[in-house]
């Protein structure tokens, strides 16, 4: 049978389902029971997944968590979190604690400015491009009204247009260089359809422009586009303590377990190896709230990641520092993130996710995600300078062990027991299992 297929869209979901199935599981009924058993009985609700994208056969679960005891700018949060990563959750909740009783999180926002750009060519006389960029300037402001009235009503819109000349990185490339704020909204619609206007007025214009060579009037659109990479709109987020209450363990020297910490974000900040996954931690935290509270994250990750290389090599998006006997462990990272429009109206969880967080503006959103990062980056910190990650990993990993085996619940409260007392490594969970099954 042809694996391809056409007007694959057009069919109805149950026939699409069929197809697949057919095509690609041989008929086997059990691939179509797996796609239908995570259909939701709420047929309404179902349909609102259906038509969130194209040729929807299914529902991707991904489990919600909460962390909660996050104490932000002096207000109280418990933290939505979508994540498969065993270990997430539990380590920003821990780290929540912690830092709970001892002053919580700072978190302030430093610039909102989202950026988007018309990438055009160009071939002729740059000083004559300029003066005509002058004079359109104003009817670009003027073409776009009708899309920005209602954001500027709300205090926003677009701040400027620059004409920028990148013709010495590539021959005859421009562009006009955009910044905007679209306060609430991550703004990705209305960025782009007021790229899209400039695009259109900017050409038609140029062809009416008598300064113009016949050759410089037709200015070719490349394309309009939104950047994803937003370092003017940062946000950044602190912990800090004496350096003597840093650790409850008695065990632990505060003065030393201070210093190392410290050591393994520098290693960070100099080694990109290390930064790389030292940024991956952060990420966990980071994802997992914008994915919960219906965020961009692929955009939230392209920026973030972007930004830790802004000085020609990729580093650390934290940093700490003991300054009077004091601890300082901070992060700064872009964010345009949205909390009106996309899905936050639309998917129940996603509203559900931003009512626990009080229904917060983009800022404070902003403030909330960087938190998230930063104690995720606390948590893993002090596990790798203490105790190593495993120990924490395994215990979080060991029901999806168990889980692999199929284990019971009776099983499962004997090994977790077990565990307690023992370390957790792949094989020695394997092993406990044969051996309480092999004792029965
Ligand atoms: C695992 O998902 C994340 C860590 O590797 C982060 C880090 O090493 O800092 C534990």
């Amino acid at each position: 049978m042809s694996k391809s297929v056409s007007g694959f869209s057009k069919m109805s979901k149950s026939n699409k389902i069929d197809w697949i199935v057919a095509t690609y599981f041989n008929h086997n009924e059990d691939a179509k029971h797996i796609i239908k058993q995570y259909w939701n009985t709420n047929i309404k609700l179902q349909q609102l997944h259906d038509e969130f994208i194209e040729n929807t056969i299914t529902n991707y679960y991904l489990p919600f968590g909460v962390a909660p005891n996050f104490l932000i700018n002096d207000k109280m949060y418990a933290i939505p979190m979508a994540i498969e990563e065993s270990s997430v959750v539990a380590a920003a909740s821990k780290a929540a604690k912690f830092w709970l009783d001892r002053g919580g999180f700072k978190a302030e926002v430093l610039s909102t400015t989202k950026i988007g750009q018309v990438h055009f060519m160009f071939h002729g006389n740059f000083k004559t491009l300029y003066a005509f960029f002058k004079t359109v300037k104003p009817k670009l402001f003027e073409a776009t009204q009708p899309i920005t009235k209602n954001m500027e009503k709300r205090g926003g819109g677009i701040i400027d247009i620059e004409l920028r000349d990148k013709s010495e990185s590539m021959d005859g490339y421009f562009q006009l260089h955009a910044t905007f704020e679209t306060l609430d909204a991550m703004g990705a619609n209305f960025i782009n359809s007021c790229l899209e206007q400039f695009a259109k007025t900017f050409r038609e214009e140029a062809l009416n422009y008598d300064d113009f060579s016949e050759k410089e009037k037709n200015i070719e659109i490349i394309m309009s586009i939104l950047s994803n990479y937003v370092p003017d709109c940062l946000v950044r987020a602190e912990v800090s303590c004496p350096v003597n209450d840093l650790t409850e363990n008695p065990d632990i020297n505060p003065e030393e377990f201070a210093k190392k910490f410290i050591q393994a974000v520098k290693i960070a900040e100099v080694e990109p190896f290390r930064a790389v996954t030292h940024n991956k931690g952060i990420m966990n935290g980071i994802d997992a709230v914008v994915l919960a509270t219906g965020n961009d994250f692929r955009a939230v990750e392209a920026g973030v990641h972007a930004y830790a290389s802004r000085n020609g090599r990729y580093s650390s998006l934290t940093h700490a520092k003991i300054e009077n006997d004091i601890f300082y462990f901070w992060i700064e990272i872009p964010l345009a993130l949205g909390t009106v429009g996309g899905l936050t109206s639309l998917h129940p969880l996603v509203k559900l996710a931003l009512e626990l967080l009080h229904n917060p503006s983009a800022k404070e959103l902003m403030q909330v995600v960087a938190v998230a990062g930063l104690a995720q980056n606390f948590a893993a910190l002090r596990s790798l300078t203490t105790t190593g990650i495993q120990e924490g990993h395994m215990k979080m990993h060991l029901m999806n062990i168990l889980n692999q085996f199929e284990a019971t619940n009776e099983e499962k409260k004997t090994l977790i027991d077990y565990f307690k007392t023992h370390t957790a490594t792949h094989s020695a969970v394997v092993e406990a299992i044969h051996n309480l099954r092999s004792k029965k």
